[in-house]
């Protein structure tokens, strides 16, 4: 088995992904090296890739991009640092690298949105848009003030220590919806009923969607792009191994998370 065996399972099995469009692409290494351990992270941080280096991995499958840019080519940022010393990394090390990400997203019940909206423990869902992109669920009413935090105790094991939150924190809420990634929900889905949004940074920016979204109605809880896309890596990682029960399979999650500060009292 090799990187190219593994590339060719996840797109033959992802009918609505374009072998010829698709980011899911080689990114370093010699793709036909045999591979037998195997690491799986949301992101190829230098610190990712230096603990599956260091686990002995041959293959890295992350999500995003490796070299911060999504065309497939990952050239813009390629020729400077940080990616000199990213690069030697990979060069030194042989580690192949294998983006997953857009066959992943729609995986059914165990890609992105699906693993997502059960971290939150959200159930199955009521509506969802003609692309699978989004989708809304029926929870018991609770004040929007409750619901954040109890989606800010369930991202806490993901790195994450706190969400922001827009809408009146009294206001009882009961449809909260979920997208893929920072391809969050939108208008699609409060027009589905959707009464809170949970958003991610990268995705939603201030004026373009979470004040939009504001203006339409929705309450808007925000987090890290990687906290909600982290479930589904898990999963990704659980799916290979069982798939493929000759390999052996690390989740990495070395990736840097951004903590919050508040004023001290007094
Ligand atoms: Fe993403
Ligand atoms: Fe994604």
């Amino acid at each position: 088995m090799n990187t190219n065996d593994i590339r060719e399972y996840f797109l033959s099995h992802s009918p609505r992904v374009d072998p010829s469009q698709t980011v899911d692409t080689v990114k370093a290494g010699d793709p036909t090296r045999p591979v037998s351990s195997v690491a799986v992270g949301w992101f190829a941080s230098l610190d990712d890739i230096k603990a599956a280096v260091g686990l002995g991995c041959d293959l890295f499958i992350t999500h995003e991009p490796t070299f911060w840019d999504h065309a497939p080519a990952e050239s813009r940022w390629r020729s400077v640092e940080p990616a000199i010393t990213k690069q030697k990394l990979l060069d030194d090390s042989g580690i192949v690298v294998l983006r997953c990400h857009d066959c992943w997203d729609n995986w059914p019940g165990i890609g992105i949105r699906d693993s997502w909206a059960a971290w939150l423990g959200l159930g199955d869902p009521i509506a969802e848009s003609e692309d699978k992109w989004h989708a809304t669920y029926a929870i018991e009413p609770a004040p929007l003030r409750e619901f954040a935090a109890d989606v800010a105790a369930r991202i806490e094991p993901l790195g994450e220590d706190s969400v922001s939150v827009m809408g009146d924190p009294n206001r009882v809420v009961s449809r909260p919806a979920v997208g893929v990634g920072c391809g969050g929900p939108d208008k699609d889905m409060i027009d589905e009923g959707a009464d809170v949004l949970i958003v991610c940074y990268d995705g939603a920016g201030y004026w373009s969607a979470r004040e939009r979204l504001f203006e339409l109605g929705a309450a808007v809880i925000t987090v890290e792009h990687g906290t909600s896309e982290m479930p589904g890596l898990m999963n990704l990682a659980n799916h290979l191994s069982e798939t493929f029960p000759e390999l052996t399979v690390h989740y990495l999650d070395k990736h840097p998370r951004p903590w919050t500060v508040r004023p001290k009292a007094g």
